[in-house]
């Protein structure tokens, strides 16, 4: 009995020794310490000296096989911290972004409020509200997208001088400017299917054509310097009487003539006027007490007078070789 329980421990050690993972470790705990197992059920202090020898050999084992496997995780999952950060490139704002936001500061300054309206607008409001009755010729100028008969995509932003005076007390003080996104059949170095306007409007008792000049001009000098040279040229719009479309000299060719500027040294940014009595009648203002002047500025076209661009595709191309200079 003795030497059975000798040599039983001698293969039991033996096949210990030689054991080098977890799983045959566990293995071998039951094939001689489990249930079943060879040293159980069997009475005596050899026997239990034996499974105590054992275990104690099967717990060394398992420790020190874990402190392998910890050390190799360590050594595998190392940071250096030393090591320089990795920088993450910060972008910036949208040059018609930066020009916009330009705009908007100088008109806040003077106290006007910031209105909105839908880009995809009735033709009573695009039009009819502003003495463009259908079938007007100059319903032409302004060729558009049309959704419906009844709606389309805003050819302009005066729309929301209409909006603006209706959902107003009638005959009550109105400084607004309207930005936003307008929409017409055009495509060329200076004209996009897409592009942005800033819509004024303000009315008020004793309002003349010379507020009208004198906040444009302060707006101009603001956003231009003494860079430029700036005309106000008689022009016709149905909803403004008198009517004047305002060129700055163009930047590209300092008033030469060039392509952007079709060989007249001049560029169009915005039509202006005094605000036409049926306007105001047709929204319930009285023309006999109040008076306005309203302008349209097209975004994109004091973009490129102010940074020299010579064609306002760029701003639409997403090229990052042109929008990084700003
Ligand atoms: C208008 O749109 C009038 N609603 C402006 C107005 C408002 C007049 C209030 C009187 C009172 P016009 O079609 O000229 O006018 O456009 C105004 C400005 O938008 C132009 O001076 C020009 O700077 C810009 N613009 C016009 N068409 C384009 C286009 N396709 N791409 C880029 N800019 C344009
Ligand atoms: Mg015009």
């Amino acid at each position: 009995m003795e030497q059975e329980l000798n040599s039983l421990r001698g293969t039991a050690l033996n096949e210990l020794s030689e054991i080098t993972s977890k799983e045959a470790l566990n293995d071998l705990k039951i094939k001689y310490l489990g249930k079943k197992g060879l040293l159980t059920g069997m009475l005596g202090q050899v026997v239990n000296e034996i499974r105590n020898e054992i275990e104690d050999i099967i717990a060394t084992k398992l420790e020190a096989m874990k402190q392998a496997e910890l050390s190799r995780k360590l050594a595998s999952e190392t940071i250096d911290v030393t090591l320089p950060g990795r920088s993450t490139e910060l972008g910036h704002l949208h040059p018609l972004t930066l020009t916009l936001n330009r705009i908007k500061d100088t008109f806040m300054r003077m106290g006007f409020e910031i209105a909105e309206g839908p880009e995809v607008e009735k033709d009573y409001y695009n039009f009819e509200a502003l003495n463009l009755p259908q079938d007007h010729p100059a319903r032409d100028m302004q060729d558009s997208f049309y959704i419906t008969k009844e709606f389309l995509l805003r050819t302009h932003t005066s729309p929301v001088q209409v909006r603006t005076l209706q959902s107003a007390e009638p005959n009550q003080p109105i400084r607004i400017i309207a930005p936003g996104k307008v929409y017409r059949r055009d495509y060329d170095a200076t004209h996009s299917p897409m592009f942005q306007q800033v819509e004024g409007l303000v009315v008020d008792e004793n309002i003349s054509f010379a507020d009208l000049k004198g906040t444009l001009e302060l707006f101009l000098k603001e956003t231009f310097g003494n860079r430029v040279n700036v005309r106000f040229r008689p022009s016709f719009f149905p909803f403004t009487e008198p009517s004047a479309e305002v060129d700055i000299s163009c930047v590209m060719c300092e008033g030469k003539g060039c392509r952007v500027c079709s060989g007249t040294g001049w560029l169009e940014i915005l039509g202006s006027g005094m605000v036409h009595p049926r306007v105001l009648e047709m929204s319930n203002f009285d023309p006999d007490k109040v008076s306005g002047f309203a302008f349209g500025m097209g975004v994109e076209r004091i973009a490129m007078l102010t940074y020299g661009i010579d064609d306002l595709r760029l701003f639409f191309d997403n090229d990052m070789r042109f929008l990084r200079q700003f």
